[in-house]
């Protein structure tokens, strides 16, 4: 199992202590289904809900776009994106792109953004590929992705051909409503239903993650398996000493509330793990920021960024708290070369595995942090593959919720992200904002 070890946060086991209640209540609101944003508890017990026959629905169609695609673009934001891409990235070849020889197809990502020449790009790159489609949203009219599956949905039908298309095009979205609904139907598209009580933020362990998780080759039957075990050991009858979740959920409170700490950044050592620091500021930033209250989520890639952003970790402002994801073992060997000459001075690592001049590194970085006044949670994660990262997720949605309710708002809306859509939509004269247009174009 993946451990957290709260050692080194910079906080007494008697202020742990005294949060137990709390999270006790947190818990049994989540579990009662009595906390604010009770209507989108539907991820809490996913993982042991899911059924042998719905993976393997997920996974025949997975093989359908495997057996008809070179290529398979994503289509999606936010929620309906950063999941998918966060497993996909931390469990593939860092050069799968460059060397893959067809036995995976590549997955890439379109829709979550507005860069016109993202999407030319992206378009022009497809031109010569075996490309299909998966269009991912919740609400089914998101404008970034409904943008990119207009272009996209037009060119697969004209390079590969309508009943192709229909083939190699796959929806997930509201089982009634919403564009994406519509047009899945009306096409005949395979579509999958991203269920009424799971927010898009916590939707990863859905279609929504696993049918692109599936279709780039992984093992999504472990992804859950993962997970579930997860489920079973942050339930509410886990002791709190025992319980991961409600121990990082009470240690990050501690921090934010008593003691100043406004700021978590999450570090890996790991670049495959970029888009897991992505997937998790998302699922903590849209969860806990509101009501003027929040930790903010930021994430750096070590040893990568301790060339940029270690100077401010080390010594800026004494607002941060870190959490660490540690993995312990890699799955590849490389010894650190012998050189003659020796010009650098390395010769003393001679023989080494790289993992561990990695874990020095780790080490020396968190007790140099420690030492800067900068508390330090780590997560101990076995090995990168599917059955850790189910349990990695699980952990951290588990103990968002429960953070969420400590810190008494309501982890499961989202209401800050409709105000840059009205301003855009009343910008661009969208019809039905006449009057938001009005008074929106009077302030330029
Ligand atoms: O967590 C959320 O709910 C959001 O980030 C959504 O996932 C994101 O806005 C995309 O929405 P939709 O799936 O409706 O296109």
């Amino acid at each position: 199992m993946i451990k957290l070890d709260i050692s080194k946060a910079l906080t007494s086991a008697e202020e742990v202590a005294a949060m137990e209640s709390r999270v006790y209540e947190a818990q049994k609101a989540l579990e009662e289904g009595t906390c604010p944003g009770n209507d989108f508890l539907g991820w809490l017990h996913l993982p042991s809900g899911i059924t042998a026959e719905f993976l393997t629905e997920l996974q025949n169609c997975a093989q359908i776009m495997r057996d008809n695609c070179d290529t398979v673009v994503v289509a999606g934001i936010g929620g309906s994106y950063l999941g998918a891409r966060a497993v996909i990235e931390a469990l593939g070849n860092s050069f799968q792109w460059l060397t893959n020889k067809g036995e995976n197809p590549n997955i890439l990502f379109a829709g979550n953004n507005i860069g016109e020449d993202y999407l030319y790009e992206l378009t022009t790159y497809l031109q010569d590929k075996n490309f299909g489609v998966i269009n991912i949203s919740k609400s089914g009219t998101t404008t970034e992705t409904a943008l990119a599956f207009r272009l996209l949905k037009k060119q697969c039908e004209q390079q590969r051909g309508k009943d192709m298309a229909k083939k190699v095009i796959v929806a997930i979205t509201d089982a009634k409503k919403g564009a994406a609904r519509t047009t899945a139907d009306k096409e005949g598209y395979t579509s999958f239903i991203i269920p009424d009580n799971v927010g898009g933020r916590f939707s990863v362990l859905t279609p929504v993650g696993l049918l692109p998780i599936a279709i780039a080759g992984f093992d999504i039957a472990k992804l859950i398996q993962g997970a579930a075990d997860m489920e079973k050991a942050t339930a509410t009858d886990v002791p709190f000493a025992e319980n991961p979740a409600a121990q990082y959920a009470a240690v990050r409170n501690i921090l934010y509330q008593q003691k100043g700490k406004k700021i978590e950044i999450l570090a890996n050592f790991q670049p495959k793990l970029h888009f897991m620091n992505e997937w998790w500021k998302q699922l903590y930033g849209e969860s806990e920021g509101k009501d003027l209250k929040g930790i903010y989520p930021a994430a750096v890639d070590l040893t990568t960024d301790l060339h940029s952003m270690g100077q401010w970790i080390q010594e800026g402002e004494r607002s941060i708290f870190e959490t660490v994801i540690s993995i312990e073992t890699p799955e590849h060997s490389v010894l650190f070369p012998h050189d003659e000459e020796n010009l650098d001075g390395l010769n003393f690592l001679a023989g080494k595995h790289v993992d561990e001049v990695n874990k020095m590194a780790e080490l020396g970085t968190c007790l140099a942090h420690v030492d800067g006044g900068v508390p330090n949670m780590r997560l101990i994660v076995p090995r990168l593959n599917e059955y850790y990262l189910g349990q990695v997720i699980y952990f951290f949605e588990k103990a968002c919720g429960i953070s969420g309710l400590l810190l008494n708002v309501n982890p499961f809306n989202q209401p800050g992200v409709e105000a840059y859509k009205k301003n855009m939509f009343a910008l661009l004269g969208k019809p039905g904002y006449e009057k938001e247009t009005e008074a929106i174009k009077a302030r330029l």
